[in-house]
């Protein structure tokens, strides 16, 4: 089914009433394939963020050395988390781009966010809906996180419409790092 998460989770805690600890490496959707995120996986990072229009809503081009600092921040929150961000391919393993479930300070309040970014060839081809509903399935049923954000410049319409898509709700507006942004809710 396009958008489902199919993972390799496994349970370490099945009591009901205690938070699951999941193992989620790898998944894939109908289309895409996601990868924990990895030290081998920089040269294709900074490749993505080193293009402009991609980086265009994600704080402008980041420098190498920036973007491996990113990469090891992003790993250290898979250690910490059991979660973070992975890698995505397509079928033929071609690199697609990031996309992850992490926490996020906003307004001095811990949450957790979605977030993705494709490379550009890959735009317009529904794999941004198909991997937001995976990443929200994830957060809300394996993870079984109270909910979800999404955090979008208020420009970016793409990214808005891929929220709306995987039904999160418009909550608010506010400047953050000097930007005009939106954030879009789901809870279990
Ligand atoms: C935002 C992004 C992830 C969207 O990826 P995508 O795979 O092209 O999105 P989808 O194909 O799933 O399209 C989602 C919806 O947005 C619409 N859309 C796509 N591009 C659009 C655009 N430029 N303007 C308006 N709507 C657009 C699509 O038509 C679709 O809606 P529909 O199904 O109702 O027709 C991609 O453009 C990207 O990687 N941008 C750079 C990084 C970024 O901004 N990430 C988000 C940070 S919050």
């Amino acid at each position: 089914m396009a958008g489902s998460a199919r993972s390799d989770s496994s349970m370490t805690d099945d009591t009901p009433r205690k938070r699951r600890s999941v193992s989620v490496d790898h998944f894939s959707t109908a289309r895409l394939t996601a990868e924990r995120l990895r030290e081998n996986h920089l040269a294709e990072l900074v490749a993505l963020h080193c293009d402009p229009e991609v980086s265009r809503y994600l704080g402008g081009v980041r420098t190498p050395e920036v973007t491996k600092a990113y990469l090891a921040t992003n790993m250290a929150h898979w250690d910490q988390h059991g979660f973070g961000l992975w890698t995505l391919r397509t079928a033929d393993g071609a690199y697609a781009g990031r996309a992850g479930i992490r926490h996020v300070l906003v307004d001095d309040v811990d949450e957790i966010e979605i977030a993705y970014a494709l490379k550009r060839e890959f735009w317009g081809q529904g794999f941004a809906s198909e991997i937001a509903t995976a990443l929200t399935d994830i957060g809300l049923s394996q993870l079984a996180l109270p909910s979800l954000i999404g955090i979008v410049y208020v420009g970016n319409t793409a990214s808005r419409r891929v929220l709306e898509k995987s039904n999160y709700l418009l909550e608010r507006s506010k400047n953050r790092h000097g930007g005009d942004v939106v954030i879009y809710r789901i809870r279990q």
